[in-house]
């Protein structure tokens, strides 16, 4: 069929913007999710500040009247301490001496506690009559700084342009081949809120759920987060309970998630997110948070149609870089001769396309019985498309002794297998 004729048959008109977009672009977010602590003297102050923090996303603040014996949790502390001068310069040694990085806000503030502030390496000054054009950029600068001394894993989500195409199979295939090549602590996340089927199809048994992830947000600290998962060596599984999305006093700890996400992010190494379900207000900002997507595509004209209109979504209207979407063709055939990958390419208009081959009863016997890994290790070409995606964009490095066996893999199947752009 030609491209013309595709293009034709799948354009879509234009669909209605998510409701949610508003909500997100409003806010400003920081590059990191901050966990603050304002040590405010004054209730006037402590309610304007409270407002201009609640315009910005990614910011957690508590706020207290001293500096409270244990402080090393936060990543931040701002001071507004009024004139209480003497006090101030004492807390501002012994924010420096733990190394937490500390901004002063206030009015009139006077010589010799900015001078104590310029000694003890304080991030910035800012006056209240000044709060509402500089917090945003003060903290962002100061997020970025504390970004680069983390290590943040990025978020890889697989979503499906249609349903049914085979997203959940992948993203556990990926997930477990790529923890059986690298040392890395990998993080499978089961995102389809209703019907998750990852915990089965890789004989995880789950008795934590995502929901209660939400739920205990506050008390998640860094072992936690990395003990709440089931785990199987260096693969760990966050899933959802079945039909917890019905409950919408549930729902409403989805607001927790990006915050989250940034504690998963911070403990681990990579994150493989399995959007079976496309987008959904509640994962939204998973969505936003990936450094990829992987859209998992058929060879058909309603799968492409589909898989245009997200393209359209993501781009558009969510404000994604298109360079961050991959597509990946699950069960792939050469025999369908309609339908190629180049046309797939050029009508969806990205770039980077990957195959896994069609294979049913290999599929369905690893999402029935388990553990695809062990299943796939009979069948060559499944397991050498699902390394060829991981080779080419995943951020991980390959164990030393399984690099041979790997790289004897992609030389065959770079030949064949990757589609390049030409
Ligand atoms: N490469 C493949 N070859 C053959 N069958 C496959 C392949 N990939 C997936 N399947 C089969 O397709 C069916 C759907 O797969 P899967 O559950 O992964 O899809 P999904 O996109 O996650 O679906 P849903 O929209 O319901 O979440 C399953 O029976 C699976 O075994
Ligand atoms: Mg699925």
């Amino acid at each position: 069929m030609s491209i013309k004729k595709i293009s034709n048959i799948i354009d879509l008109p234009d669909s209605k913007p998510l409701e949610q977009e508003e909500v997100i672009t409003k806010k400003q977010s920081l590059p990191l999710h901050i966990n603050a602590l304002v040590i405010c003297t004054s209730d006037d102050t402590k309610f304007a500040l409270a407002n201009q923090f609640s315009l910005i996303n990614n910011l957690h603040i508590e706020f207290s009247k001293q500096l409270p014996k244990q402080f090393s949790q936060f990543d931040l502390v701002m001071l507004a301490m009024g004139k209480d001068s003497t006090n101030i310069k004492i807390v501002i040694e012994q924010l420096a001496k733990e190394h937490i990085p500390t901004l002063l806000l206030g009015d009139d503030i006077e010589h010799d506690v900015i001078r104590t502030a310029m000694q003890f390496n304080v991030q910035d000054v800012i006056t209240l009559a000044t709060v509402e054009q500089e917090l945003v950029n003060t903290l962002t600068v100061c997020a970025n700084k504390i970004l680069k001394q983390k290590k943040v894993a990025p978020i890889i989500s697989i979503i499906n342009g249609k349903s049914g195409s085979g997203a959940s199979f992948i993203s556990g295939c990926l997930g477990e081949i790529t923890a059986d090549l690298c040392q890395d602590e990998i993080v499978l996340l089961d995102a389809d809120l209703h019907y998750g089927s990852l915990a089965d199809s890789l004989n995880f048994k789950a008795d934590y759920f995502l929901n209660d992830a939400l739920n205990d947000i506050e008390s998640l600290d860094n072992t936690a987060i990395k003990s709440m998962m089931t785990k199987r060596k260096n693969l760990s599984l966050l899933t959802s309970k079945t039909y917890a999305q019905l409950d919408s006093e549930q729902n409403k700890n989805f607001v927790h998630l990006e915050q989250l996400l940034w504690k998963i992010k911070l403990n681990h190494d990579l994150v493989l997110a399995d959007l079976s379900r496309g987008l959904d207000v509640l994962t939204l900002p998973l969505v936003l948070l990936s450094s990829q997507i992987l859209i998992v595509v058929q060879q058909n004209i309603v799968s492409l149609r589909e898989t245009k209109a997200l393209i359209h979504q993501l781009t558009d209207r969510m404000g994604i870089n298109k360079s961050l979407i991959k597509i990946i063709v699950n069960r792939h055939s050469k025999q369908v001769t309609n339908i190629t990958l180049d046309d797939i390419k050029n009508v969806l208009a990205i770039n980077d396309i990957f195959c896994v081959s069609n294979n049913y009863q290999l599929a369905s016997s690893c999402t029935d019985l388990g553990s695809p890994l062990s299943k796939l290790s009979d069948n060559k070409i499944i397991h050498k498309d699902i390394c060829c995606i991981i080779e080419q964009i995943f951020p991980v490095d390959i164990a030393v002794e399984k690099a041979g066996f790997f790289s004897n893999i992609l030389r065959k199947a770079h030949d064949f297998i990757r589609y390049e752009s030409r």
